[in-house]
């Protein structure tokens, strides 16, 4: 398995372009399943997660075409598999993603259980239970989820228990072509669900209130074809930013848009990071100057992003003063505190509450990945570390990064990959 080695201590100094969003390209992938018409999706980031979900497209018979220039074409009008296997969602949860649009189009599917990970027990039932009041009948069966309809899925009002990013996806999508009006309620307001109810729009559907919590899809009889640009990663955007503080450097990432992660440049700000932002870049600068701590309290969008909250723990371990970081909305999402702690980090766990009590200078040492986040915050503690920190397992980086280490060695950064 791959290795990064980095040798820390070393201000960020540079430019980089943002990537197009992961958690964006995920399931507008899967929503070309929804025409039987070919759609062409631009700015698609280079990850391991997009090539999985591709893949899992051509398994079902779709025909996936990459281009050169950061696009793929998908055409899903030959599709003769309704099923996603466990071998493939076991890798990436996100492919629940296939099972609305295969439901709304095909009224079937067979999907794997996607089972939890390091960060939680990841369960589905939001996502069921909107299918089943679509009037899918849902059962499980060794670890799959047997799904099907007998009539064309039905328009109805849906209450989340609970605010779910892809299950409110996965309900918007099974909309898309049931009869009549879905109102969700206590949506998620994340601007990769908006991204995706665009996307649909331009391919006819017809979907308002997407990033807010109350979301109306009036239900049609099929979609055509069209073509779309997704939008910036704001996770890769607020971890390189978070890299330029720890390193007490100076960067500007283009290509990316300041709106998209408000409360993320605020918490930045409070650092010391002087922030300038135009329409779609956003610079940070340092000025060589210690990091302030932050306390930091998860929540879903537009609160702080959990997927921000282990870089911010990194930034805290080498702060001036005590940062509090609270995780509310996953359970096991402090899985790089240990890896922290063997490089010298003062954090003290308190069930779902982190203290961090900044220290002078974090020591570099062997570390090992453990999922997506993780391994984010564990680049940044070794890019401020002195001396070589080995992070291990780094397939978790490659998921959600594209281009780790070139972006980073823009930046100035001594990062190299190693095949182990
Ligand atoms: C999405 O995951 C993202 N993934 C995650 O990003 C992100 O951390 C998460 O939203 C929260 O923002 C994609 O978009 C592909 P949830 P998702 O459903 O949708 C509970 C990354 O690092 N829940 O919003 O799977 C769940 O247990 C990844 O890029 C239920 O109880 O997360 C969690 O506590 C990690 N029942 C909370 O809701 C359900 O049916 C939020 O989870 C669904 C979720």
């Amino acid at each position: 398995m791959d290795k990064l080695i980095i040798h820390g201590n070393v201000p960020l100094q540079g430019e980089v372009r943002i990537s197009g969003a992961k958690n964006a390209a995920l399931p507008i992938l899967t929503a070309s399943l929804l025409t039987s018409a070919p759609v062409h999706i631009h700015n698609i980031p280079h990850l391991h997660d997009v090539t999985t979900i591709m893949s899992l497209l051509g398994q079902m018979g779709a025909r996936v075409t990459l281009h050169e220039n950061l696009g793929v074409e998908v055409d899903a009008g030959s599709v003769n598999s309704f099923q996603a296997p466990y071998d493939l969602v076991r890798t990436m949860r996100a492919s629940v993603l296939v099972l609305g649009p295969l439901l709304s189009r095909f009224g079937r599917a067979e999907v794997s259980l996607p089972g939890g990970c390091a960060i939680g027990t990841r369960p589905v039932d939001q996502h069921l239970k909107g299918m089943q009041a679509m009037g899918v009948d849902v059962c499980i069966e060794n670890g799959y989820i047997q799904a099907q309809a007998k009539k064309r899925l039905q328009g109805a009002t849906i209450v989340m228990d609970i605010v779910t990013v892809t299950g409110t996806e996965n309900i918007m999508m099974a909309a898309v072509l049931a009869k009549g009006q879905t109102i969700i309620h206590n949506a998620a307001r994340e601007p990769e669900v908006e991204d995706l109810a665009n996307f649909l729009n331009i391919l006819g559907a017809k979907i308002t209130g997407a990033g807010t919590s109350t979301i109306v899809i009036e239900g049609v009889n099929e979609l055509g074809g069209g073509s779309y640009h997704v939008l910036p990663d704001r996770i890769e955007t607020g971890t390189y930013l978070a890299a330029a503080v720890i390193t007490r450097g100076k960067v500007k990432l283009k290509n990316t848009r300041p709106d998209l992660l408000e409360s993320v440049l605020l918490k930045l700000e409070e650092t010391g990071g002087e922030i300038n932002t135009g329409q779609d870049w956003i610079s940070l600068d340092m000025k060589g100057n210690r990091p302030r701590a932050v306390n930091i309290s998860t929540a879903p969008y537009p609160a702080f992003p959990t997927d921000m909250q282990a870089q911010m723990m990194a930034v805290n371990t080498v702060a001036e003063g005590v940062g509090i970081v609270t995780e509310t909305v996953f359970e096991n999402r402090f899985m790089h505190v240990q890896e922290l702690q063997r490089m010298g980090a003062d954090i003290a766990l308190k069930g779902n509450i982190a203290i961090c009590t900044g220290v002078g200078q974090l020591q570099g040492a062997p570390v090992m990945a453990t999922d997506l986040r993780a391994s984010a915050s564990l680049i940044l503690a070794g890019l401020a570390a002195e001396k070589e920190t080995v992070i291990n397992r780094i397939y978790h980086i490659d998921r959600g990064y594209s281009c780790i280490e070139e972006k980073l060695s823009q930046l100035g950064a001594r990062v190299q990959r190693m095949a182990s």
